[in-house]
């Protein structure tokens, strides 16, 4: 992981953005149609569309909703950069929908382009930029909530460009530069790329200031992340989960979700926030970003993450990842008090049992005896519950999941899972 090192000034990023002026409208076209409809094939094609969909999109939706973060920004020169930004986003819109349009020929203005690319956005996107309205949109009303500003910081400029946008354009262009495709295309993304990473670096600055001045920042912003970062998940999901999306320009969708769950750690720690004090992070930070980027897919392919309209079906590669995860979340002096291990009874599985071991918690399939607390339910629903998707007290109510134990024990449920 990245030194903390001294962070940029507002005052250089704005120079940098009256530096790297660029037109989206001068951009020739001309070729890009040509190679479009002649060198990429239809699955080619087809994963294009998908994903410059979710960047048309994104581009819109970033270049509304910065307004409220300008009139929150509590300093002279935050304003003077994020005025600079509002109209980068808005020329990322037009430079986008000029390539939906001219290259790929959809829609016929500007809403119609919008509108027929709609049905290609994932699950994972609209959760994640419904959230993004629902920020900016409490921040408008009450702009002076360092919290709330802290939370559209941390959504904007280090989830949304970050983690998702940056890495996405990485590979992009990478594949546009490998197949010597798309020249028009290929340096509107760079211009794009270089205004995203001033961008970024204006939110890590920001987010880090507001993180310093005002307690109630941090643990806003890591309110913000429990909530979104699994719909991230869900943002570069493809149609059907096929793979081959991402593999006919040559790279793994476990690539770009390694790469992006780096870029989002780096970001955050430059900002001053330990990725272990996010507690959905935390889970994972025994693992490498290669070994969390498969595990990522597994739950994905397995219906667990990703798209939560999809019904679990576990198997046993999901069953190891979601009790891995249950006995590196549990609360270790709850478990210990319990005197004796927790069982999961599932009506569609054999059982899995959590026992406190030295220092750590230990999940195990199998049976075991005396235990203090049985949970019955099914696979699926305990792997909801696990990922977030299920509330637990709910799942008590609609009696998708009965606990059996002394009332002592099943007082501690709360406390043991958080
Ligand atoms: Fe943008
Ligand atoms: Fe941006």
């Amino acid at each position: 992981m990245e030194e903390r090192t001294e962070p940029i000034s507002y005052q250089r990023l704005y120079r940098l953005w009256e530096e790297g002026a660029w037109s989206a409208t001068a951009i020739d076209l001309t070729l890009d149609r040509e190679h479009f409809d002649g060198r990429l094939d239809q699955t080619q094609r087809d994963a294009a569309l998908w994903n410059y969909a979710m960047f048309l999109t994104g581009e819109e939706a970033v270049a509304r909703t910065l307004t409220p973060v300008l009139d929150a920004a509590p300093d002279h020169p935050q304003q003077v950069f994020l005025a600079t930004q509002i109209a980068d986003e808005a020329r990322h819109h037009v430079f986008f929908d000029r390539f939906m349009r001219e290259v790929a020929g959809v829609g016929h203005d500007t809403a119609s382009t919008l509108e027929q690319t709609r049905a290609l956005l994932t699950w994972g996107f609209r959760q994640t930029f419904s959230e993004l309205e629902r920020v900016t949109e409490a921040l408008r009303r009450k702009p002076q909530d360092l919290g709330l500003l802290a939370q559209a910081v941390t959504l904007y400029h280090l989830v949304i460009e970050g983690m998702l946008a940056v890495p996405g354009q990485h590979f992009i262009q990478r594949y546009l530069q490998d197949m010597n495709v798309l020249p028009g295309f290929s340096e509107g993304m760079a211009n794009v790329a270089r205004d995203e990473s001033r961008h970024v670096a204006f939110g890590v600055r920001f987010l880090g200031d507001l993180v310093a001045s005002a307690r109630e920042c941090k643990s806003a912003a890591i309110e913000v992340l429990e909530r979104v970062l699994p719909w991230t998940v869900g943002v570069f999901v493809p149609p059907r989960l096929d793979r081959s999306y991402t593999e006919c320009f040559g790279f793994t969708l476990e690539e770009i979700y390694a790469f992006a769950e780096r870029a989002l750690e780096t970001k955050l720690l430059r900002a001053g926030i330990h990725p272990e004090e996010v507690p959905r992070l935390a889970r994972m930070a025994h693992l490498t970003y290669e070994e969390r980027a498969a595990r990522t897919w597994v739950l994905i392919r397995d219906g667990i993450l990703g798209d939560d309209r999809r019904e679990p079906h576990m198997t046993p590669q999901s069953m190891e990842i979601v009790f891995d995860g249950v006995a590196r979340s549990v609360d270790l002096d709850a478990l210990r008090s319990l005197g004796g291990p927790v069982v999961w009874d599932f009506h569609d599985d054999q059982p899995w049992y959590l026992v406190a071991a030295d220092g750590h918690a230990e999940a195990k399939p199998g049976r075991v005896a005396e235990p203090a607390l049985v949970l019955e339910c099914r696979r699926g629903d305990w792997a909801k519950i696990a990922v977030g998707r299920l509330d637990p007290r709910w799942a008590l109510l609609t009696r998708k999941l009965r606990v059996h134990g002394a009332l002592a024990s099943k007082a501690k449920l709360a406390r043991l899972f958080g």
